[in-house]
């Protein structure tokens, strides 16, 4: 099947922002940025460093509040106070390090800020056997090169911990999962892995936000693509669409600004 299939149901809007602004001091950091993630579908935000990718990212999970503009969650507004809050509601971030606990297993890590919530450490035995199980079956669905779930974290390589901690964040039902430059400390082989597991999880119909420097990987992995320039998003395309050399163009500004007229041609649209 195609990396682009049109798939009807899959199409349903997860995540709408609209006008989003925000303001640290006198850093004007988002000035009405709008992003449409689709369930299903890889989105891929790209722009230069400080155009407000990370901050746009972290008003919509709740790491900052924002001053104005609207962000909606299968359709309803919201206005999430904490990572955590976001994570009650489905929604994950992986971060390009710090992802995860060295001194842990692959499973411990698997449900670690789980334990509270599931009652885990008090059923001791039981429930670390569930645990290890789940862990295994879940991860060996999505991962290539699956390490075994009773090793330590800081034993596998670069590769295996970032998709481990994408795994993770596609589970436990999670409907939207954000990668903020998830392959930009790997080689290439363990780029191409974590290429392969963003693959399974649209499959899932998991909708995934991706920031990436990388456009060589957001033309192969994503389905559009959103330019941000100096706190805004100027420009969307299907990638199928567009041209490398114009996604350059958009984010350096050498297109003038001539960028409106393809985004009126060739919409984005979450209704096919
Ligand atoms: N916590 C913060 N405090 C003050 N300024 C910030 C903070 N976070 C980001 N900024 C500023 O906001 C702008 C956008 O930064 P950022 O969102 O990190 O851009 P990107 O991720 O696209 O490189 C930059 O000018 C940056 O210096
Ligand atoms: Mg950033």
């Amino acid at each position: 099947m195609s990396a682009r299939h049109h798939d009807t149901q899959t199409k349903a809007p997860v995540l709408e922002v609209t006008g989003l602004t925000k303001a640290f001091g006198a850093v004007q950091a988002l000035s009405g940025a709008d992003l449409v993630c689709p369930r299903g579908e890889v989105t891929a935000l790209v722009g230069d460093n400080g155009a407000g990718k990370s901050t746009l990212i972290r008003c919509i999970t709740g790491v900052h509040p924002f001053d104005d503009g609207e962000v909606r969650f299968n359709g309803e507004p919201v206005r999430l106070s904490s990572p955590t809050e976001a994570r009650a509601r489905g929604i994950e971030t992986v971060y390009q390090d710090l992802a995860l606990v060295e001194d842990l297993t692959v499973w411990q890590n698997m449900f670690l800020n789980r334990e509270l919530k599931r009652g885990i450490g008090r059923f001791g035995m039981l429930d670390r056997r569930r645990m290890i199980a789940e862990s295994q079956s879940r991860l060996e669905r999505l991962l290539v090169n699956m390490p075994p779930v009773r090793s330590r974290v800081r034993r596998l390589s670069g590769g295996q911990r970032q998709s481990i901690a994408i795994g993770r964040a596609a589970s436990w039902g999670s409907t939207l999962v954000i990668m903020d430059e998830p392959t930009a400390a790997l080689g290439v082989r363990e780029r191409e892995s974590v290429e392969q597991l963003i693959g399974r999880l649209r499959d899932d119909h998991i909708a995934q936000l991706i920031i990436s420097h990388d456009l060589e990987q957001v033309m192969r992995v994503a389905d559009t693509v959103w330019i941000m320039r100096r706190g805004t998003t100027i420009a969307h395309w299907r990638v199928a669409d567009v041209s490398r050399e114009r996604i350059v163009a958009a984010i350096t500004g050498a297109d003038g600004g001539n960028h409106r007229a393809t985004t009126a041609e060739a919409p984005t649209t979450v209704v096919e």
